[in-house]
């Protein structure tokens, strides 16, 4: 029977990863998008794969890993895109200057990847406080015996007095200083784009960044990867930690220089947990896999599993809000990318 509501609805598309639709898009999502749009095919698609007919009918991209480039050539074929709703973080690999240039409206749900890597920082500076990684390894090797537990300043500390230093007032940063705010840590940021207002409202110390490495017991990285990022973190500001201290960098491994971060892990004096490492993966050699001062993990502190969901969820939601004329909540702007991640 055909479907009364279909020529109502704008024809949408899906421009992900193949299989990654069911990935992003709950149940739920699926069956509030398709009361949206008119999907013009039910599962992820090649853009450039679809003829000319149904890529020109086309209005509204939902796009996730693996969408398809919005560049001069795909959008000559696409003149009735204008909105590109995107269920994952940056938006960077997708979009360039003739997206908005075509007056394609870009959102991102980068807002809600965010909220797992907050979660997964506030967790790896729970355990790093009591040094849980290097008291798995001792107790693994004393088995049957009580571990001897380091005290002092390189040693187990806790999180009372902890001192983090977040490295960027970002969504992230900011989702993982209020989940610190539960615990008795002293917090200070340094970001060029914060201001003391900015800072009090987040509850938090504005500190410039040098000041920030000689203070913190952890350094964690939550700065967008830009060009005046790359080795944000290099062998000089590292030189400035204290000995015992941690470096977390869970956001892109070009803001650190991963030669000088090995050099202060191999011999012992700085700690590292390392979810984006730099170059990704690590060349099999790298000593990070290896050191008892190293936490590496494969970037997996965004949203993997159900937690995927949410993109889904921010993605439609925007969708339904561009077409009831209302204003988006996640609108990413051509001038914003040289400022967020
Ligand atoms: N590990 C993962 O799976 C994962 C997942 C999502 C995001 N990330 C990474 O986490 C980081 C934060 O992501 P986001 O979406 O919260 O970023 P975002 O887009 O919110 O970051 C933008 C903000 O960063 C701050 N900033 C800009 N330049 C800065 C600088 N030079 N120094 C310090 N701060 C600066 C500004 O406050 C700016 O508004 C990014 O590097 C991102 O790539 C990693």
């Amino acid at each position: 029977m055909p479907d009364p509501g279909a020529g109502a609805r704008p024809p949408a598309a899906l421009s992900m990863g193949a299989g990654f639709e069911d990935y992003v898009l709950s149940p739920a999502a699926r069956r509030e998008l398709e009361t949206l749009v008119d999907l013009v095919a039910p599962a992820a698609v090649d853009l450039h794969t679809l003829d000319d007919d149904t890529l020109a009918r086309v209005e509204i991209v939902i796009g996730s890993w693996g969408c398809n480039g919005l560049d001069a050539e795909l959008l000559a074929r696409m003149p009735k895109l204008r909105h590109l709703a995107y269920a994952a973080g940056t938006v960077k690999a997708t979009v360039t200057p003739a997206t908005w240039e075509h007056g394609v409206v870009v959102s991102s749900a980068a807002s809600a990847n965010a909220i797992p890597v907050a979660e997964f920082t506030f967790a790896a500076i729970v355990m790093i406080a009591k040094d849980v990684f290097r008291v798995r390894d001792r107790y693994r090797e004393v088995r049957g015996a009580e571990p001897a537990f380091g005290v002092g300043p390189a040693g187990v500390i806790g999180t009372v007095g902890l001192r983090v230093g977040i490295i960027g007032a970002s969504m992230v940063g900011r989702l993982t200083i209020e989940r610190l705010r539960s615990l008795d840590v002293e917090l200070a940021v340094s970001d060029p784009y914060l201001d003391d207002e900015g800072a009090a409202a987040l509850g938090v110390t504005r500190m410039e960044l040098d000041d920030l490495f000689a203070w913190a017991d952890v350094v964690s990285v939550h700065a967008p990867q830009l060009p005046e990022t790359r080795h944000l973190v290099d062998a000089r500001r590292l030189a400035l930690m204290r000995d015992g201290a941690w470096l977390v960098n869970t956001a892109r491994g070009s803001i650190v220089d991963t030669d000088a971060l090995t050099q202060e892990c191999v011999s012992g004096r700085l700690c590292a947990c390392i979810d984006t490492p730099d170059p990704e993966p690590l060349p099999p050699e790298s000593p990070l896999y290896d050191l008892p001062t190293v936490v590496l993990t494969p970037h997996i502190a965004g949203s993997l599993g159900r937690e995927a969901t949410r993109l889904g969820d921010v993605a439609v939601a925007e969708v339904r809000r561009f077409l009831a004329g209302e204003p988006l909540r996640h609108e990413v702007r051509a001038a914003d990318l040289e400022r967020i991640a």
